[in-house]
């Protein structure tokens, strides 16, 4: 990526060499041109970027000591990685999470649009008591990703807001703090009830951080997984694989009063959710794990009985099926012989013929015409 503070050879987390995706974009590109044309800039303050995916505008910024504020392990992961490429030490900058305070006192905002109109909401609403009527409030996406409900935000949170001219389809945000701004309540967390007849899960009340997977309605995939959950019962090593608001892996628990579920998920507010939603539903002292992290490449091999998942097929705005087939090969390694992998997913998405080259065979355990819930069990090879 070139950009007026020098030039940075940038990947996304984990490495992929045959993954065609960069690791930046034209909003990225285009932000980091407009920084450099505002003359009086002052970057010496506390500049905090958020929404950055693959770390590009941190690192490019990375003299100036930004903050990150992300709800992604693998964003940060990204920068960790392209700020060390860079040669730059992983501390020349500080990288929060949505789940951190923020800071005191924030001079310029750069506010990469994130994909969930919920997650802009919540992280506008948090730092909007640190911006001072001096912040300089810069917003960057591509222009499918700006509608006017996104502006919406801007202007009811911070302050008026106007939009650039687009460029190489992207387009910046503008925004004037208003300090006498009042601001509505922020909704988040948004917790829901489930509907009855869907098994263990029936009626829980579900907690859910902005950003977090299907935040504001049960997902149709995880209604269908969570109605042909396997019945098991026995000290069960359960783990809920991309666990979201972690409803799968507490409808297991409840399930099975003897499983200890692993929650994993690389999302924090997922993490967030999934704890939330499981301290709610099985009470203080039933003991889960929560694994924020890449998939199970560090979950300790041959230790699961059973692994739950319902993968994501959508990494940012791309649809990719790496996520999935890593999550799969992995699952493998972590069950024990005998162990069981559980899959809901889109019928269209193949995964069926996935489970099979991987563990030699897969079952249907349930089928409607737009989902299938799959099982592949681990086999001495
Ligand atoms: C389709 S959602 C399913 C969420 C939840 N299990 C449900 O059914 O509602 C997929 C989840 O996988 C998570 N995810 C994506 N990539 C991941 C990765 N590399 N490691 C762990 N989790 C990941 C996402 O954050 C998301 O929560």
């Amino acid at each position: 990526m070139i950009t007026p503070w020098g030039e940075h050879e940038l990947t996304r987390f984990p490495e992929d060499p045959r993954d065609p995706l960069r690791a930046w974009d034209a909003a990225d590109e285009y932000l980091l041109r407009h920084l450099a044309t505002i003359g009086d800039l002052d970057l010496s303050g506390t500049v905090v970027v958020t929404g950055d995916r693959w770390g590009a505008l941190t690192t490019a910024l990375a003299e100036h000591h930004p903050v990150q504020i992300s709800d992604s392990f693998l964003a940060q992961e990204a920068t960790r990685a392209n700020l060390t490429r860079a040669g730059l030490a992983p501390d020349s900058v500080r990288l929060l999470s949505t789940r951190d305070e923020v800071p005191e006192r924030v001079d310029v905002l750069l506010v990469r649009v994130p994909k969930s109109l919920g997650l802009l909401e919540d992280q506008l609403q948090r730092i909007a008591p640190s911006l001072h009527p001096g912040t300089v409030v810069v917003g960057a996406g591509m222009v499918k990703e700006i509608h006017t409900s996104t502006l919406d935000l801007f202007e009811r949170i911070l302050g008026p807001t106007k939009t650039s001219l687009a460029e190489k389809k992207a387009r910046l945000i503008f925004t004037t703090v208003d300090p006498e701004l009042t601001r509505p309540r922020n909704p988040w967390p948004l917790t829901y009830s489930l509907e009855l007849g869907i098994g263990p899960a029936s009626g829980l009340a579900v907690t859910n951080y902005a950003g977090v997977f299907c935040a504001d309605r049960l997902d149709i995939g995880t209604r269908f997984l969570l109605q042909h959950l396997p019945e098991r019962t026995g000290p069960d090593q359960v783990v809920d694989l991309g666990c979201g608001n972690g409803i799968v892996g507490t409808a297991a628990a409840l399930a099975n009063p003897q499983a200890r579920v692993t929650f994993v998920d690389e999302s924090h507010p997922a993490m967030a959710s999934a704890e939330a939603t499981f301290r709610m539903c099985a009470g203080p002292d039933r003991e889960a794990e929560f694994r924020l992290g890449d998939g199970l490449a560090d979950f300790p091999p041959g230790s699961a009985d059973l692994v739950l998942n319902n993968p994501p097929f959508h990494t940012h705005q791309a649809t990719t099926d790496r996520t999935s087939s890593r999550m799969f090969a992995d699952a493998r390694t972590a069950l024990r012989e005998g162990g069981e992998l559980w899959v809901v997913g889109n019928r269209h998405l193949g995964y069926h013929e996935k489970l099979r080259r991987m563990f030699g065979h897969c079952d249907v355990m349930a089928s409607d015409p737009k989902f299938v819930v799959l099982r592949a069990v681990k086999r001495a090879r």
